[in-house]
């Protein structure tokens, strides 16, 4: 079931199967390689397995590459724990279609937390609208945005 298909890319998103375990757990352990701040990855992938326990999946496929993006998404607060894109798919829309989704499935505006030192992904959600929201929850280093 296709939530949302790009007709001219390829690519499109649906609900995260078990199936996708491997492929997801893989690309987010190299994306982490671009976070050498966080904690190990050990701890990392013991968060997003009971994320995706406890939480709803999305995951962009491309026929060739398979999954080449996933976002976790806390329906009933609207939080979005991860997100994460492949590195050679970055800049093609796979992530504003994954929030563009999970905005759908909250019916309510998304929030998440962005670590300080994450530059790129605090650039791209200023681009879509984002903005930053004084929030005492938020854990020391991150900064909370909210989506439009
Ligand atoms: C942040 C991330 C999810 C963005 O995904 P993406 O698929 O590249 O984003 P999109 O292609 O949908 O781009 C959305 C907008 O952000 C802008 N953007 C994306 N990356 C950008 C960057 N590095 N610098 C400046 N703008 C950027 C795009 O130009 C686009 O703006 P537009 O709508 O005005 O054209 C992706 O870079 C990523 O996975 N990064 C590593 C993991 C990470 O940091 N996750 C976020 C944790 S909070």
């Amino acid at each position: 079931m296709a939530l949302l298909l790009h007709q001219g890319a390829g690519w499109k998103i649906r609900p995260y199967a078990r199936a996708d375990n491997v492929s997801v757990e893989t690309l987010f352990l190299d994306c982490l390689d671009a976070f050498p701040w966080r904690s190990g990855p050990v701890d990392e992938l013991i968060r997003l397995r009971q994320t995706l326990r406890l939480s709803r999946c999305i995951v962009a496929e491309e026929p060739h590459a398979g999954v080449i993006g996933f976002l976790t998404l806390k329906r009933k607060s609207s939080y979005v724990p991860h997100l994460f894109v492949a590195e050679d798919w970055r800049l093609c829309g796979v992530g504003s279609g994954l929030l563009e989704v999970a905005r759908d499935l909250a019916r309510a505006p998304l929030s998440l937390d962005v670590d300080d030192q994450n530059a790129l992904a605090m650039k791209a959600y200023l681009a879509m609208g984002w903005t930053e929201k004084v929030d005492t929850s938020t854990r020391p280093g991150q900064r909370r945005l909210t989506g439009p």
